[in-house]
């Protein structure tokens, strides 16, 4: 049989958590014929909401799930670990500045970087999906200095899922009829989602809306989905969330021909090198890679710059409190 591929979850007991975990062990993260087993690291005061939610995953009698583990120590969470979805985090609470969220999850993802460097398997991937994703990545990776370094990614699949629908809801068209979508930048209010090179039945969906539309209202409200969903459902985003996490993983491990990712910059697209920012990307035999020679117009250029310059803010910050 099969080697079962060890997944960690951090945050296994919050809302994510519960989306995701079953959808891992029933077969939807890698494929319907590889077997998992489940690693769940928690705070000390969720572990038990954690053993609950393992108690569940039993009781589904999953046929490829193959052991769940849970603890509050880093080093066994990562210990062999082959994918690593890190979903806790410390999100921003009333009076808090963005230096003091940038410390708060410097002392989460610096120690799960380290602990992933010493102990992960050769092949660890990760994805962050705890915010702010792109910057809480560039910490663990720059704690993880034996990882390569294009190991490391944070997740606008939602944004990019989003995109999709709001897009496929205008049109009136399926899904799947939109191709070459993109999300630029940072998961943040200040992402670009690029319709200029998005194509609907082979036409450029920019060209299929007016310009009214795709400025004022597409824009804003892919960027602010997250915040009407809270305002909806009093709660944010967490099925959808734990879905496109799914769907990042399998095409990383499986591959396309098109989709969004935030990835470490090679330079591409004008991106400052080592920044984690969203892409169109494809990935083949296992790595994403950055389409190219795509033609970005003053429209996009502004837009893509200006979220860019969020993240460098957000890296030097970081530097200056010594997190990188
Ligand atoms: P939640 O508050 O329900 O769960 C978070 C869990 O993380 C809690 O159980 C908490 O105990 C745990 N946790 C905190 N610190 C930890 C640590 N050091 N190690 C292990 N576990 C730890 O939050 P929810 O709704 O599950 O969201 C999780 C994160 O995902 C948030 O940061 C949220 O902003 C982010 N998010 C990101 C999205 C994206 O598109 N990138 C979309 C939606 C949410």
């Amino acid at each position: 049989a099969q080697t079962p591929v060890k997944v960690t979850v951090t945050g296994a007991a919050g809302q994510i958590g519960y989306a995701l975990l079953f959808r891992i062990a029933s077969g939807h993260l890698l494929g319907a014929d590889v077997p998992v087993k489940l690693s769940l690291l928690e705070i000390p005061q969720a572990v038990k909401a954690a053993e609950g939610t393992a108690m569940e995953l039993d009781d589904c009698a999953f046929p490829l799930l193959s052991g769940i583990e849970i603890t509050d120590d880093a080093n066994k969470a990562f210990d062999g670990a082959n994918i690593a979805l890190l979903v806790g985090a410390r999100p921003r609470t009333a009076g808090m500045e963005r230096g003091d969220l940038l410390q708060a999850n410097g002392g989460i993802f610096g120690p799960q970087g380290k602990a992933i460097n010493d102990h992960a398997a050769d092949d660890i991937r990760v994805l962050v999906v705890g915010n702010p994703a792109n910057t809480n990545a560039l910490i663990a990776q720059h704690s993880a200095p034996d990882v390569p370094a294009e190991r490391f990614t944070a997740m606008t699949r939602l944004d990019h899922n989003r995109a999709l629908s709001q897009l496929a809801a205008k049109l009136q068209v399926p899904v799947t009829e939109i191709k070459k979508m993109t999300i630029w930048g940072n998961h943040s209010a200040t992402q670009y989602p690029d319709l200029f090179h998005a194509e609907v039945g082979g036409k450029i969906a920019a060209e299929l809306v007016d310009d009214a539309w795709l400025r004022d209202t597409f824009i804003p409200t892919v960027a602010k989905r997250g915040a009407a969903i809270i305002e909806a459902r009093g709660a944010s985003s967490a099925a959808s969330a734990a879905n496109a996490a799914i769907d990042h993983v399998f095409d990383w491990v499986n591959g396309t021909e098109w989709t969004s990712a935030a990835i470490p910059s090679d330079g591409s697209y004008g991106v400052p090198e080592g920044l984690i920012s969203s892409f169109p990307v494809a990935s083949r035999n296992g790595k994403w890679e950055i389409i190219q020679g795509l033609e970005i117009d003053a429209f996009s250029r502004e837009r893509i710059d200006a979220s860019v310059r969020e993240l460098e803010e957000e890296r030097t910050a970081v530097r200056e409190l010594g997190l990188i």
